[in-house]
């Protein structure tokens, strides 16, 4: 049988306790891929939904958080493909719809798709060998999953823009001084010091807790010339497809379209 993609396990002795998930591709240093990604959805909401939980910690293994998404598995894939399969981003923001805290705990690599999984969790925790980054740019695309929004709001534009567009690393120092993470703690202590923050969290009123959270992050939403100009952009982007080219066609022709998916 093969390993599970991520590890589960109940943490904490009080009434509610800690999930604590473990990204397990160790081969492949956690690349991130659809599959992945499904099960993690599904943990995060389960444990959303499970009275006997107040904290969610989400952690990989000491070499990597996560090295981004996984290259072997997008690498063939046609622009339509992209759209149409949930690995560019369907299933990537299961995340956001949870409304108990997550703690990410980042030792090693949190590259890519894996730097964008660890600014979708409410705070970071790194262990002082945390590397985030980052470098979608050496492979031609950028980042997918949040990246070039999260990131600058997190570390200011020009840092971000350093990171986005030189791909170059950040260690974990550099990354608190830049309010990526909200603490440093040695590698060996990053669990205990993630189980803690939850413990404390656990012993709080959950309604508060939720409340608080959702306050916070509307902090972080964006105002109506973000979302058009976003808009904007994917309009365009659909002049790429066959589709668009069909269904325009169709209209001008009088007919019915008949539309591909390609
Ligand atoms: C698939 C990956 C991978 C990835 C590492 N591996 N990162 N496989 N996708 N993102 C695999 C390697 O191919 C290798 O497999 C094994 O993991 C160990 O990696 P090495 O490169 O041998 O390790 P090392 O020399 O220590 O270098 C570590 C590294 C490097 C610096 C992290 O692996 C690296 O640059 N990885 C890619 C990082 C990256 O570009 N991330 C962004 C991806 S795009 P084998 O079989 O050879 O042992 C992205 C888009 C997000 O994230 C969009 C979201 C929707």
């Amino acid at each position: 049988m093969s390993e599970p993609l991520v590890l589960v396990e109940r943490r904490g002795e009080g009434v509610r306790g800690t999930a604590l998930m473990r990204l397990n591709r160790p081969k492949q240093l956690n690349a991130l891929n659809s599959e992945l990604m499904d099960v993690l959805g599904r943990a995060l909401l389960a444990a959303d939904a499970d009275d006997g939980i107040g904290c969610i910690v989400i952690t990989g293994n000491e070499r990597a958080f996560a090295a981004g998404a996984d290259i072997a598995a997008m690498a063939k894939k046609t622009y339509a493909e992209a759209l149409a399969e949930p690995f560019i981003t369907r299933n990537w923001e299961t995340i956001r719809q949870v409304r108990k805290p997550v703690i990410g705990a980042v030792a090693g690599f949190a590259l890519g798709g894996g730097c964008e999984l660890a600014m979708m969790c409410d705070f970071i925790i790194a262990a002082d060998t945390a590397k985030f980054g980052q470098p979608e740019i050496k492979l031609a695309i950028l980042p997918g999953a949040g990246g070039t929004q999260r990131l600058p709001r997190a570390v200011g534009k020009s840092k971000a823009m350093d990171l986005v567009l030189t791909a170059r690393m950040m260690d974990a120092a550099e990354a608190e001084r830049a309010g990526l993470v909200s603490r440093v703690v040695a590698a060996d202590k990053l669990l205990d010091e993630a189980l803690a923050a939850a413990e404390i969290i656990n012993g709080l009123s959950g309604p508060a807790v939720a409340l608080a959270k959702a306050c916070v992050n509307k902090s972080f939403e964006g105002g109506l010339a973000d979302g058009v100009d976003y808009e904007r952009r994917i309009f365009h982007s659909l002049f790429a497809t066959a589709d668009q080219k069909e269904g325009m066609a169709a209209f001008l022709e009088k007919r019915a379209p008949n539309f591909t998916a390609r």
